[in-house]
């Protein structure tokens, strides 16, 4: 069994798109695990048979943090997992102390956090530096969490969005030193992955994938979720 996280970012604009979109990913058959991350107001108004997650919580559970979402408060609407970390929200100045809280909130609250590491990265650094990069990373993230109630997804900033995924080879070998280093229970890939490009991903040593524009294409998303 695979998994397959689809981050629908700032889409779709219309919830009457939102909601077929997720009505014709519900309608396809898969033994795998499949979790759609749409955006906020939507979460509640969706109708399916997959897991919901957050694209994003707040590090803090209640109290005076305008236009934050708590976990606490998401889990009464069906959400089992919560995207932390995204490059997207680092690049807006999410640091890794908020990361390390926002994790601590989402498992207090039995949500799955998705901690997505890989920010800051360049596409010619040598593997070497990139582990040290990631290292540091999950270090200060993971710093008093227990890793096997958490999911990683390594996601080179460079292949966010960019139709250049990294090579499969070199998901490999970092989700293999993720896992030796840290000890966390799944350890997935990001970053341009699509229904041609899948297949080459989950042969390896590769728990799932993290899927940004491919999950807002049906076809698309609904080939790579019935990968067997
Ligand atoms: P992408 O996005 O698949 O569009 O590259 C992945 C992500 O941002 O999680």
């Amino acid at each position: 069994m695979k998994i397959f996280i689809a981050n629908w970012k700032l889409h779709p604009l219309k919830f009457k798109d939102a909601s077929a979109l997720c009505a014709k990913i519900s309608g396809i058959k898969t033994k795998n695990k499949v979790v759609l991350c749409p955006p906020l107001p939507y979460l509640p108004l969706l109708k399916t048979k997959f897991e919901l997650g957050a694209q994003n919580i707040s590090a803090e559970k209640e109290g005076a943090f305008t236009g934050e979402v708590s976990a606490a408060m998401l889990k009464q609407f069906k959400v089992k997992y919560a995207i932390i970390g995204h490059s997207e929200r680092r690049e807006l100045g999410e640091t890794d102390f908020e990361i390390n809280k926002k994790i601590a909130q989402a498992l207090e609250n039995k949500i799955v956090p998705v901690l997505c590491v890989g920010f800051g990265i360049q596409k010619d650094e040598a593997e070497e530096e990139v582990l040290g990069h990631l290292k540091r990373q999950l270090q200060e993230d993971l710093q008093g969490i227990d890793p096997k109630k958490v999911l990683v997804a390594y996601e080179p900033v460079w292949a966010i969005g960019t139709g250049k995924p990294a090579t499969p080879e070199h998901a490999e070998r970092v989700a293999m030193f993720i896992r030796i280093q840290f000890k966390v229970s799944k350890i997935l890939y990001g970053g341009s992955s699509n229904a041609e490009n899948f297949r080459e991903f989950l042969e390896r040593q590769i728990d799932g994938l993290l899927v940004g524009g491919a999950s807002l294409d049906p076809k698309q998303f609904g080939e790579m979720i019935q990968s067997k």
